[in-house]
């Protein structure tokens, strides 16, 4: 019987470049999509995935983060004062989703440092590594079902979607083939980061979860600086797949990269329709705009 996945990292210390000059002051994990943080989504994912630990990873600048998971008396208070039931359910309910601890990367190393700053906090057990930037929409929470995967098989997993064309030259690609039985399974052999069109070994990119063992931990120890002088995940993953089984995974739901301006905007007008609340009134909007 494998270990339970419990804890999930988010390593969130890092600068936020891409979205300038909007993250110059706020964490770009606290830009709002439609109505909640970036990072809530996460959050949200992991404990719908049944994850009781919450480690995020912060950095200078990062404090909003902290404030929006805890309580708020003045908020609540006044809430509470003017008779506003239904908000202050919302805002008590984000203070009590889930038990989280919070880690400082002290100098943003890369994403391999961050991870490596949960060690202690994890310690000896399988866990998820989500990236916030990758918000995911899914009938079943891509967290939960890369969990079932390694409970099936016991290896780590990573999460992997399907990119044609030149567009895989932007991620991690993972080389190997599809496993015979299912096809959301990808039996890895290696992986390279950014690799050119032409060199790029699958179609399979790599995106923003992870289930990985604690062996990873002592790898990112040995693990020297690469690409951009940071220590890289991949690198430390690399690493990991000398000793052990790695299975990426293609899993069902959409994923937005909420880093980039572009990808906020997509999923700001996806999310926007699904609203229950004005996702009607929204769609009659875009429908009258003359594009
Ligand atoms: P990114 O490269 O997407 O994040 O790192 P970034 O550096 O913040 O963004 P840009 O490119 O400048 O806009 C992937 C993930 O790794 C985290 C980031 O917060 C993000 O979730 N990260 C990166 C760290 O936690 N620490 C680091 O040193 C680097």
């Amino acid at each position: 019987m494998n270990q339970k996945v419990r804890k999930a990292v988010f390593p969130a210390g890092g600068l936020g470049t891409r979205f300038l000059p909007a993250t110059k002051v706020i964490p770009k994990e606290m830009l709002a999509l439609v109505d909640k943080p970036v990072i809530q989504y996460g959050v949200e994912e992991a404990i719908n995935s049944g994850i009781e630990h919450i480690i995020i990873i912060t950095g200078r600048g990062k404090g909003a983060m902290e404030d929006h998971f805890d309580h708020s008396y003045e908020l609540d208070a006044t809430l509470e004062r003017r008779g506003k039931t239904e908000l202050l359910a919302v805002s008590k309910g984000v203070s009590s989703l889930a038990r989280i601890s919070y880690v400082r990367q002290k100098e943003p190393l890369g994403l391999g440092h961050a991870v490596l700053c949960a060690k202690e906090l994890v310690g000896g057990e399988p866990f998820a590594v989500i990236l916030p930037d990758d918000v995911i929409d899914a009938e079943v929470p891509c967290l939960k079902q890369m969990i079932d995967i390694f409970d099936e098989k016991g290896g780590s997993v990573i999460a992997t979607a399907t990119v044609e064309g030149p567009a895989i030259s932007a991620y991690g690609c993972l080389a190997g083939a599809m496993d015979k039985q299912n096809p959301r399974i990808f039996n890895t052999t290696g992986m390279v980061e950014k690799p050119k069109f032409e060199e790029a070994p699958s179609k399979q990119a790599i995106i923003g979860r992870y289930i990985l063992t604690p062996r990873i931990f002592a790898l990112l120890e040995e693990t020297k600086p690469g690409a951009g002088g940071e220590i890289q995940l991949t690198d430390g993953i690399r690493a990991l797949l000398k000793e052990e089984k790695i299975y990426g995974y293609t899993f069902e739901g959409k994923r937005y990269d909420v880093g980039d301006k572009f990808g906020m905007l997509e999923a700001t007008v996806e999310f926007a329709l699904k609203r229950e609340d004005f996702g009607e009134r929204f769609r009659e909007y875009l429908k009258g705009l003359k594009l």
